[in-house]
Parts: C-alpha cells; sequence; structure tokens
C-alpha cells in the first residue's frame, strides 16, 4: 500500500452562509488545494458530499465544484453516510490513493440548510435514521440521543452536570476557533438553566444547524513529497464500521457497536492505542454522544467518561483533548462537512495555527465522525509528518 498524506485542507466559518453551498465548495476546494502547494490541474478526482443538496434544489454538485475550479474534466462523485458523509468520502479517497489508483484526490463536504426553519430542518436530518420505524412515528434527532442519554443516566448515574461540563468546555474552545458558529463561552449555570429540547438534552447539550464547507487534499507523498509547503498529517488508519440503524432493535443503547468497531479497526490498523493519541475530534452532535464517543474509543471504561468531563480531563490542557476545535456542539454541524472540517483541525493543529486552543506539539490525532445515531461510523487515525 502506499502512504497517503493530508497535504492541504480548509474549511469556511461555520454559522449562516451568504454563498450557494456549490460556491462555498469551491472557495474551500481552492484553499485546501493551494495548501497543498498543487494546482486545480493536479487533482484526479473529487470525492464530494453534500447531503441535503435538494434543499438548494441542487443535486450531483460535483461537476460544478470542478467546473469552477477549472478542471470541468475531472471525475467526481457524491458519497452519502448521514452525519458521517464526508469522512466516508475520505475513506474513498484513501483507498484509492492508499491502493495506487490516484496520486491526488480532493474531499469535499458542503451543507446549506438556513434558509430552512427548524421545523422543516429537523424533518430533513430525521431522514437519516429509519423512516418506517422512527421518523415516521415522530422520532427526531434529538429525541433519539435524549433516549440514548437517559439510558446511559438510568444505568451509570450520569449527571446533567457532567453533559453540562461537555457543553462549557467546547464552547470554550470554540471561543478560539475563527470557524466557529458560536464564539462565545458559555458557564454552567446557563446551561442548566437553558430550554428543554428533547428530556434530558436541553438547548446547549444540542448542536446547531450550521451552513458550512470543509476539503481536504489527500496525496501520495511518492509523487508530490517535494511540493508539500507545510507540515502534513500522515493518514495511519482509515476505518468504517456499521451497525443496526435503528434504536429500537439495538441491544443496548449505553454504547454506539459502529464507533467501537471502527475505533477498535483504526487502533490495530494504525498500531497505537488511545494513550498515544494526543488529541480527538469526535462526534458530539449532542453532549451525550461526546460521552459515548470517550467510552467507545476506548479512552475511558464505561460510565467514566462523563465525570472525567467534569473533572478537565478533556480541556485542551487535560490529559485527553476532546474537541479542542469547539465539536459539532459550539463549531457547529452541517452535516455533510463535519467528516473533513475535523481533518481540517487536525491539519492547523499539526502545523501550529490553532491559537488559543492550540494543543502543546501534537503528534497523532484521532477524527470519529458518526453517521445519524450510529448506522455508520468513520475513525481516521493521524500522525504528523
Ligand atoms: C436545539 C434546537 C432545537 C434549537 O432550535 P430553535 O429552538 O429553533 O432555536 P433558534 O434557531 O430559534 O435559535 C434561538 C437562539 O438559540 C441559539 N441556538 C440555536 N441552537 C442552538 C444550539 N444548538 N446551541 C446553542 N445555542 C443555540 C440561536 O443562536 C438563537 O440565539 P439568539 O436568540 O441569541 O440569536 C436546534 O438547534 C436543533 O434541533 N439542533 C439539533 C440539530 C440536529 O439534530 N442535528 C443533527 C444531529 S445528528
Amino acid at each position: 500500500m502506499e502512504e497517503v498524506w493530508v497535504a492541504g485542507a480548509a474549511m469556511n466559518k461555520f454559522g449562516k452562509m451568504s454563498d450557494t453551498g456549490r460556491e462555498a465548495a469551491a472557495k474551500v476546494s481552492l484553499e485546501a488545494i493551494r495548501a497543498a502547494g498543487l494546482e486545480p490541474k493536479d487533482i484526479e478526482y473529487t470525492f464530494v458530499s453534500n447531503c441535503f443538496g435538494v434543499a438548494e434544489r441542487q443535486a450531483h454538485v460535483g461537476p460544478l465544484i470542478n467546473t469552477s475550479l477549472g478542471i470541468p474534466d475531472v471525475p467526481s462523485a457524491t458519497i452519502e453516510s448521514a452525519c458521517s458523509s464526508s469522512s466516508a468520502a475520505l475513506h474513498e479517497a484513501y483507498v484509492h490513493v492508499a491502493g495506487g489508483f490516484l496520486n491526488a484526490a480532493l474531499v469535499v463536504g458542503v451543507e446549506k440548510l438556513s434558509h430552512m426553519e427548524t421545523l422543516s430542518a429537523t424533518s430533513y436530518f430525521a431522514m437519516g435514521a429509519d423512516y418506517a420505524f422512527e421518523a415516521r412515528n415522530g422520532a427526531t434527532f434529538p429525541g433519539l440521543y435524549a433516549t440514548l442519554a437517559s439510558a446511559h443516566m438510568q444505568k451509570y448515574g450520569t449527571k446533567p452536570e457532567e453533559l453540562g461540563a461537555v457543553a462549557v468546555k467546547n464552547h470554550q474552545n470554540a471561543s478560539g476557533n475563527p470557524h466557529a458558529h458560536f464564539q462565545k463561552p458559555i458557564t454552567i449555570e446557563t446551561y442548566l438553566n437553558s430550554a428543554p429540547i428533547a428530556w434530558p438534552l436541553k438547548l446547549y447539550d444540542c448542536c446547531p444547524f450550521s451552513d458550512g464547507a470543509a476539503a481536504v487534499v489527500v496525496v501520495n507523498p511518492a509523487k508530490y513529497r517535494r511540493d508539500i509547503p507545510g507540515t502534513s498529517a500522515v493518514i495511519r488508519a482509515s476505518a468504517r464500521a456499521g451497525s443496526i440503524a435503528a434504536l429500537q432493535d439495538r441491544p443496548d443503547l449505553t454504547a454506539l457497536p459502529a464507533a467501537r468497531t471502527a475505533g477498535e479497526k483504526a487502533f490495530k490498523q494504525a498500531k497505537v492505542t488511545p494513550k498515544d493519541i494526543d488529541f480527538s475530534e469526535v462526534h458530539d452532535c449532542f453532549t451525550i454522544a461526546e460521552v459515548l464517543a470517550m467510552e467507545d474509543l476506548g479512552f475511558y471504561p464505561k460510565g467514566k467518561a462523563a465525570p472525567a468531563a467534569r473533572e478537565g480531563q478533556s480541556a485542551v490542557d487535560g490529559s485527553t483533548p476532546i474537541n479542542v476545535s469547539g465539536g459539532l456542539k459550539a463549531k457547529g454541524h452541517p452535516v455533510s462537512a463535519t467528516g473533513a472540517a475535523q481533518v481540517v483541525e487536525v491539519f492547523e493543529q499539526f502545523n501550529g495555527h490553532a491559537g488559543k486552543r492550540q494543543v502543546k506539539d501534537p503528534q497523532w490525532a484521532l477524527c470519529h465522525n458518526v453517521g445519524a445515531t450510529g448506522g455508520s461510523c468513520s475513525v481516521h487515525i493521524f500522525e504528523k509528518k
């Protein structure tokens, strides 16, 4: 297998975009290509993710992005895996470069939904769950993750103040991130007094609806080594796993089996353990999801991650930094851009460009990106080069 490096990465500010999805995707793509020291003509394939393009009346956005980049003849394909779409696209790019089929590929994720009311956006998102058994019967993502949270609380005694510690930390981290949707820290009192959304989850347990775009350029360094200007991130593991989609069919609601499997595969591929990882970007669409990730990936035994968050262990300067970017909770969650944006954070951290949220001299990083309530999951592990 060939080595695969992330040689360039870029994202826009998450929140409300004035650009259309296709415009934003083309802009961040060009930025990522330039950061890799390449030109658009070097790109051999574009892997796109854009789950809800139909909300802009636009499917098949790949050729439009490539045309804006001046490379209309380059092939493209859209990869869909709900909230893990762009990490699934990264996996496809990885497989092609590692297998020697491509030397340079672009991965770009984009979503624009801010023109929709919360109700419509909620029903669009619910399509990522099992429509026949969940969404059609009224289950929404806040409701489904609330079910996971209440199961975790019942089994492990997880407390609202512990989930609140995750929210406070991620808003604090996002306050140092110019790409973040929310850049204002919150206090635990603000969290505890925030409006109930789906018991036991409150407003500040939830990620917002964000617009955004993020792009990553992966290369075979044997071909492009001399041209790469900054520090790269070598992809040491690119693992995906699946599980039963509907919650009612799962034997246990206090873990996401796809995350466990993808994590185990990734650590085995990379030949490292959770102790070797200097920071992680995990899929905290709701605060409980960050707690589940910390446990599913083996950073903490079951029931121990939430108390650890309250003790500050997952802070930027803690023993196990998690979501130093602000995570989905506060950096924002434009579904199809999220997985690629996690990699942008790795790229910025490895290049020492993360400002107030910089982790001290990171060598290894992990990204965990969940599709819906865990029907799919990707885990990538990166080494600084
Ligand atoms: C939590 C949620 C219901 C709030 O929606 P809403 O009640 O319609 O809120 P609004 O958009 O009217 O915003 C009201 C205020 O709350 C803020 N806000 C909205 N969502 C927020 C969030 N998740 N966290 C913090 N603040 C939030 C807004 O910025 C706004 O602040 P302002 O009054 O200072 O401008 C919505 O953000 C949500 O459903 N999030 C989950 C999205 C989701 O399921 N994603 C998929 C995950 S798998």
